[in-house]
């Protein structure tokens, strides 16, 4: 035992040690979580991109297709080409996100002219959707619904359906709040906006009355 002398102190340094990558390692522990989540789906964030900033020159019709390439075709993005089009985890070895970056007139994509810039947050959606492997899916119309997990606490405030967990869930990690739900009167008159493009008539005056004296809840 002579060798081993602890002192409280140092057993207290030990604590402290441990306490401190606790601390350390729970924000980090949540930061891969928080990747995970905003892991772009290439669906919904990047062909987005590509239809509104690239396809005019890069898209089916072939009269106006521009360096041979087609952005809206998995086989075309993925054919061997040199220089590499994408480079699946590496954006920094991919022509498409070397030309997005690009300050080079000559190079740059969409080309200066085009008047269809990318913002820096379109560029770095498709850089992070290089390095997270450019994994392409079909288009959401031709993909067949799968099951999903039902998001959220089994207990939230406010849920009439699961809808309204989906909902709520992207609420809470946009750091959005819900508003109030709207009072009947405003309901018509959306609903007749969505229905017949104008607000209802002025003689369905007597019943909004009593529509607004009904529980959002019977919509
Ligand atoms: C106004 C037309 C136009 C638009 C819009 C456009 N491009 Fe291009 N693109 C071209 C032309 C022309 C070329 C061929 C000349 C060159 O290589 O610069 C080209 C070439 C490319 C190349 C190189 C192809 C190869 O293999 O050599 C890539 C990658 C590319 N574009 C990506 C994009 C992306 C991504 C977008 C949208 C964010 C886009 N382009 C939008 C006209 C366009």
């Amino acid at each position: 035992m002579a060798g081993r002398v602890e002192t409280p102190i140092q057993w207290n340094n030990r604590w402290q040690l441990l306490l401190l990558s606790l601390l350390v390692c729970i924000p980090a522990s949540q930061l891969l979580a928080d990747d995970d989540a905003e892991a772009v789906q290439f669906d919904r964030q990047v062909r987005t991109i590509f239809s509104n900033h690239c396809y005019a020159c890069h898209g089916p019709d072939a009269n106006a297709r521009e360096g041979d390439l087609r952005l809206d075709l998995e086989q075309s993005v993925f054919s061997k080409r040199d220089p590499v089009t994408i480079q699946p985890g590496q954006a920094s070895a991919s022509e498409i996100y070397r030309r997005i970056t690009s300050d080079d007139p000559d190079l740059q994509m969409p080309p200066p002219d085009a008047k269809k810039p990318l913002s820096d947050e379109q560029k770095a959606t498709i850089g992070h959707w290089i390095d997270q492997g450019a994994e392409w899916e079909s288009h959401w119309a031709w993909t067949a619904p799968q099951p999903v997990q039902v998001p959220g606490a089994r207990k939230m405030r406010g849920v009439i359906n699961d809808i309204d967990r989906f909902i709520l869930t992207r609420l809470g990690q946009a750091g959005l709040k819900r508003v109030q739900p709207a009072d009947p009167v405003t309901l018509i008159r959306r609903l007749s906006f969505d229905l017949a493009c104008h607000p209802r008539p002025n003689r369905s005056g007597p019943s909004l009355k009593r529509a607004a004296r009904m529980p959002t809840t019977s919509w």
